[in-house]
């Protein structure tokens, strides 16, 4: 009974996707948990990357069933671009291939508007979302006004349940200029034409999921955004609206923790952070442009430039713990070559006091200043490694320092962006 949880361990963009499609090659099942179409995960298929925002990582394996689970929020329309964008590179997606639950909240079109809205309402209140729609989404699920997937197979019922959502909506509708108004009908229409396109792929998820588990199927849960921007985990109020954490991985599918064996956590041999928020390790001016421009850090989703800087072992340290890691995977290790020293923050300080342990404070985040230790860097290009016992002696020498300050085992180091750069540590404990 196989069920991984693969979560991110930093802010997000740490290389899931890439892993999640490593890992693929012997899974049966690949299920998003969390997030929406905010999520920007690139595999790489046929040589080129491709940008997954809904659909899960497993898609360009031919014999992987892929499952949106009821905790993720879907915007229909995005997922119908994505499923013909998709099927444009030759990737068939059929109901047998992909699985919406029942159960999963929908974006709809006035979402994206809302989130603009206060991202545009003043500097207070940005956060710098991926504007796609994603908190509004969950609000109106946690304030039992949302419409769910399973609503789409009863058309005859949408009416009401628009209606009521919209009626949720007034005050702010009211304030939009007379011509940015959206029309009920014109929203009711559409979603009508998206029920009749998303019906076949509608499932009960839970039931199906637990079936799959019970009759031994390998399980790959795949999280979205990271353990940074968890919205009990992270740094609140600048995180997202879900729970990206491993505990998210039970919620968002229906599958018990009891059926979980294994979490593995994703981390950048380095940290990076899209939008506003509290940032340590941020490096500055051109020591930041630099490294950008090595790891080639923009946004999958938004295009955004990704704020990048040193590892942050306080942060992993604490993702390993929030989220159970039984093992981290360490992505884009051969970004680091050709820097002379590599740096790792083992604490912060802060007001004369040290600390070790992650604050729940955004404000104290801001404030503190990271206790850096230095390790001699390596020169070699590593994009051409292919086992660990290749890699230069000071790479092997950083990455066993990081493993020994979080505090988990880590499986393996990968040095480019395809499959077959996925090294296994020898002592790598066994995912399957
Ligand atoms: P995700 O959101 O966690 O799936 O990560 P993203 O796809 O947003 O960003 C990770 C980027 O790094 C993508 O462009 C990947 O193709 C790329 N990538 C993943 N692993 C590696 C690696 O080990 N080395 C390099 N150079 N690129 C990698
Ligand atoms: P993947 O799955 C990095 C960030 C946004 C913003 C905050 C809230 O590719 O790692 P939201 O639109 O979710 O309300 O924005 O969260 N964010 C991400 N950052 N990677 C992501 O996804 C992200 N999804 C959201 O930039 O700071
Ligand atoms: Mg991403």
């Amino acid at each position: 009974m196989p069920v991984v949880v693969v979560v991110g361990a930093q802010w997000g963009d740490e290389g899931k996707g890439a892993m999640v499609d490593t890992l693929a090659k012997e899974a049966d099942i690949v299920v998003r948990f969390q997030g929406g179409a905010n999520a920007g995960h690139t595999v790489i298929y046929k040589g080129k990357p491709v940008a997954l925002h809904l659909i899960p990582s497993g898609i360009t394996h031919e014999h992987t069933v892929c499952v949106i689970g009821n905790g993720v929020v879907v915007d229909p329309k995005a997922l119908l671009d994505e499923i013909e964008a998709l099927s444009s590179l030759g990737i068939s997606i059929t109901p047998e291939r992909l699985k919406i639950s029942d159960r999963a909240h929908l974006t709809l079109p006035y979402h994206r508007m809302l989130d603009a809205a206060r991202e545009m309402a003043g500097s207070r209140l940005r956060l710098g979302t991926t504007r796609r729609g994603v908190g509004p989404t969950y609000v109106d699920k946690v304030d039992r006004v949302g419409i769910r997937v399973g609503d789409l197979k009863f058309p005859e019922r949408l009416e009401t349940k628009l209606r009521i959502n919209w009626e949720h909506k007034q005050a702010f509708f009211n304030a939009l200029p007379p011509d940015e108004r959206p029309d009920f009908n014109a929203v009711l229409d559409e979603l009508l034409k998206y029920a009749e396109l998303i019906q076949p792929y509608i499932t009960d998820t839970v039931t199906w999921l637990n079936e799959q588990a019970d009759a031994g199927k390998r399980i790959l849960l795949e999280g979205a955004q990271g353990t940074g921007l968890d919205v009990d985990f992270g740094t609140y109020p600048f995180v997202t609206s879900s729970n990206t954490t491993a505990g998210g991985a039970c919620t968002g599918s229906g599958l018990p923790p009891t059926k979980i064996n294994f979490v593995l956590g994703i981390a950048k041999a380095y940290t990076t952070r899209v939008g506003e928020g509290p940032f340590p390790t941020e490096l500055q001016g051109e020591e930041q442009v630099k490294l950008r421009e090595k790891g080639r850090e923009y946004g999958a989703t938004t295009g955004r430039p990704r704020r990048c800087g040193w590892f942050d072992a306080v942060l992993v340290r604490y993702a390993a713990t929030v989220n159970g890691c039984t093992a981290l995977a360490l992505t884009k290790l051969d970004v680091l070559s050709g820097y002379p020293e590599v740096k790792i923050c083992v604490a912060y300080r802060w007001r004369g006091e040290m600390l070790t342990t992650f604050p729940a404070e955004s404000f104290i985040l801001e404030e503190v200043e990271p206790v850096y230790e230095t390790l001699p860097g390596w020169d070699e290009p590593l994009s051409e490694c292919r086992s660990w016992e290749k890699l230069p002696a000071n790479a092997q020498r950083f990455v066993m320092r990081l493993q020994e300050l979080v505090g988990v085992p880590i499986a393996t180091v990968s040095v480019g962006p395809e499959r077959s750069c996925v090294l296994t540590k020898p002592d790598a404990p066994s995912i399957w």
